[in-house]
């Protein structure tokens, strides 16, 4: 293999670009060429392509989002469209990829290995932290960071008004943003999609911590946890306790940025990694990062596994929450 591609897809993630950056400088220390993918698997069907050199990379560790643009594609979801990715690829040389994204990307990734022999090397970038075969993915930290900055000015008004803010972080289907903010935050409840929520029960411990003399508190809800998220779980809530509550949903402001020095590091160690694989496999695997160890795992484990959020922090969350 000579030239390699890399690409990021779904949803950006701080971190992305210093991937990208270790990608092209190891892939240049092992004397390969490396194509730059733009918009992801949307670009590679149409050739959006261009080469990246040491320089190029230059300046960008530091910045949040993805120089090489990201999209989702319908049209790759067709083997049609994946077959037109593999005929741009095999025009343009490229005998491998590194893919930078989260599940969506490496379900995509998988069927380009398995079906069009291309073989492809996940990179976990994705602010959910939701793939199994590592502890962490790139961007999971600062996103964490960013949430627990605006949780902490929000405690601010919340006591200087005595209400209760219900605050949204991003994660459809997981809770690691909502436990990890919940837990720094010193949140009173966390509402997460792996645990059953009972409105009732929430509202009466509200109530219960009022007794106890508390005058303000924050719930941290995760997008999924609750059909309406942050919004629908309040209004089940009051169906059972008259309360002065405020929602605040932080949205997209947690997936931009720049990256923590976590993230930074993290992106540098497993975007090298991806292309060391790369160079001497088959591909089909994602590259990750277990108890400080680089790890691979087959791109299919990683998708389908669940990774669970960790429940011994969930109770201690509820203990300190006193
Ligand atoms: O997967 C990352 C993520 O930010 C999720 O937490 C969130 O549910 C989703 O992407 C939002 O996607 P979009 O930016 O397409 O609205």
């Amino acid at each position: 293999m000579k030239r390699i591609g890399v690409f990021t897809s779904g949803g950006d993630a701080p971190g992305m670009n210093a991937a990208i950056r270790a990608v092209v400088r190891q892939a240049h220390a092992l004397g390969l060429e490396v194509i730059g993918i733009r918009r992801g698997y949307a670009g590679m069907i149409l050739g959006e392509m261009v080469p990246l050199g040491v320089r190029d990379v230059a300046n960008i560790l530091q910045r949040g989002g993805t120089i090489l643009l990201t999209a989702r594609s319908q049209e790759f979801l067709t083997e049609e469209g994946r077959a037109k990715a593999a005929a741009r690829l095999k025009a343009a040389g490229i005998g491998g990829l590194v893919a930078i994204g989260g599940d969506g990307t490496f379900r995509g990734a998988m069927r380009l290995t398995e079906e069009q022999g291309v073989p492809v090397v996940g990179v976990p970038g994705t602010i959910d932290n939701d793939l199994y075969g590592t502890d962490y993915t790139i961007g999971f930290d600062t996103a964490v960071n960013t949430a627990l900055e605006a949780i902490d000015r929000i405690r601010d008004t919340a006591a200087s008004h005595e209400r209760v803010f219900f605050i949204e972080v991003m994660g459809r289907d997981s809770g690691f943003i909502a436990l990890d903010v919940g837990l720094a935050g010193g949140a009173e409840v966390i509402a997460v999609p792996e645990e059953p929520l009972d409105p009732k029960a929430i509202a009466e411990g509200l109530l219960e911590s009022q007794r106890r003399g508390k005058t303000s508190s924050i719930v941290v809800v995760a997008e999924g946890a609750y059909p309406g998220g942050a919004a629908g779980l309040l209004a089940a809530i009051k169906e059972h306790v008259r309360v002065e509550a405020r929602v605040t949903v932080l949205g997209h402001i947690q997936r931009g940025g720049s990256p923590t020095a976590k993230d930074r590091i993290l992106a540098s160690r497993l975007g090298a990694a991806a292309v060391e694989a790369l160079a001497r496999s088959t591909g089909g695997v994602m590259v990750g990062e277990v108890e400080g160890e680089v790890a691979f795992t087959p791109l299919k484990e990683a998708v389908e596994r669940k990774k669970d959020i960790n429940r011994v922090l969930l109770g201690l969350s509820r203990v300190l929450a006193l």
